[in-house]
């Protein structure tokens, strides 16, 4: 294993090993370890045919004392099962999760990237239906799986600005659909999106509310959150926005720095009025919005990062990599 630490991205590299628990006759088996990278599932799988596939994204940091730290596992956790519940499948309790993590970490423990590099083991647990159905209806099979990726930054440019394009022509998720929710369908949706974002010279698809067209609800991997000129942190309040993590620890951060914060309906005619714009996400972190192509109009925000943005970057990252106190007891120890 060769990796080129400082340099990493956001690309699959496979590691070690990956964990696999099973879902059979009303239990949870007690997990295998696998060197081998490819699953084999029946032809008429629930997850190949309808929809049941579910997944979570979150982070490992090599910390500063070197101990290897895990960001708010519990919520990941919680917000998986929230999907379950809505797709009827089985749904795995939190000491299964947490132990999973634990277990697939310590086994790849050399893929965490070392602490300066920037770089963290990027964890996905996946859920899938595996029993067969040709009539619609839940599995009563499942497999929960967890990889890990080493990677770095999202976008290429880092904490440099990108461009944002608001997206007319399609919705990613509908208003009473799965759009609070992480079905591996809602990424289907964007794809398209996205390939028209990128082809137009842009980064990051921004999608607006379906059934009106006039709120802004979030980007295609991640949330949206404007700073006002005078300094709040404003995010919007929509059943079909993910509710992510990272949001809401930039929310508590916010609040403890004194910043007003509302989670509220958002126009899209305020998008003139912010300051600062940024995505959020795990996979993101905070990445600074550039411009937004609105309805063929440009608001522009600036071409580097804006110092409410920085300050936030700085203290959600520094709470990750154990350099700044961990007030909140996000951070779990493995
Ligand atoms: N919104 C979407 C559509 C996402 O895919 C993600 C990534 O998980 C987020 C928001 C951010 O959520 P979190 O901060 O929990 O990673
Ligand atoms: C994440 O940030 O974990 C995501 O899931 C976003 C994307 C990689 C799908």
């Amino acid at each position: 294993m060769k990796i080129d630490w400082a340099n990493l991205g956001f690309n699959y590299i496979p590691a070690k090993s990956h964990i696999r628990y099973t879902y059979e006759n009303g239990a949870w088996n007690s997990g295998v370890l696998s060197t081998d990278h490819n699953i084999t599932l029946p032809i008429a799988a629930t997850c190949l045919h309808y929809g049941q596939a579910a997944f979570e994204g979150l982070k490992a940091f090599r910390c500063k004392d070197g101990k290897v730290r895990v960001f708010r596992p519990s919520e990941n956790s919680a917000r998986m099962n929230l999907t379950l519940r809505h797709i009827l499948a089985a749904e795995v309790p939190e000491e299964i999760f947490i132990e999973a993590i634990r277990r697939v970490i310590a086994d790849n423990i050399e893929y965490v990237p070392p602490y300066g590099t920037g770089g963290s083991l990027y964890v996905r647990p996946l859920h899938i239906g595996s029993g067969s159905r040709i009539g619609i209806a839940p599995s009563d099979k499942y497999e929960f799986i967890v990889l890990v990726v080493p990677v770095g930054p999202y976008y290429k440019a880092g904490m440099k600005p990108v461009d944002s394009l608001v997206i007319e022509d399609f919705d990613r998720a509908a208003p009473k659909g799965t759009g609070h929710i992480k079905v591996a369908g809602n990424y289907g949706a964007s794809l398209m999106p996205q390939h028209i974002t990128k082809e137009r010279g842009f980064q990051v698809p921004l999608f607006l509310d379906a059934k009106s067209h006039e709120y802004i609800e979030e980007f295609g991997t991640s949330n949206f959150f404007g700073i006002t000129k005078d300094g709040k942190y404003v995010t919007p309040d929509s059943h079909s926005i993910l509710q992510s993590i990272t949001n809401k620890s930039l929310m508590e951060i916010a609040s403890d720095m004194g910043m007003t914060v509302e989670k509220r309906p958002i126009h899209k005619s305020e998008l003139e009025s912010f300051a600062e714009v940024g995505a959020c996400g795990t996979a993101v972190v905070i990445t600074p919005i550039r411009k937004i192509l609105i309805e063929g109009k440009s608001v522009f925000y600036g071409d580097e990062c804006g110092p409410v943005l920085k300050k936030l970057y700085e203290e959600v990252t520094g709470i990750q990599y154990g350099e700044r106190p961990d007030k909140h007891n996000w951070m779990l120890e493995l």
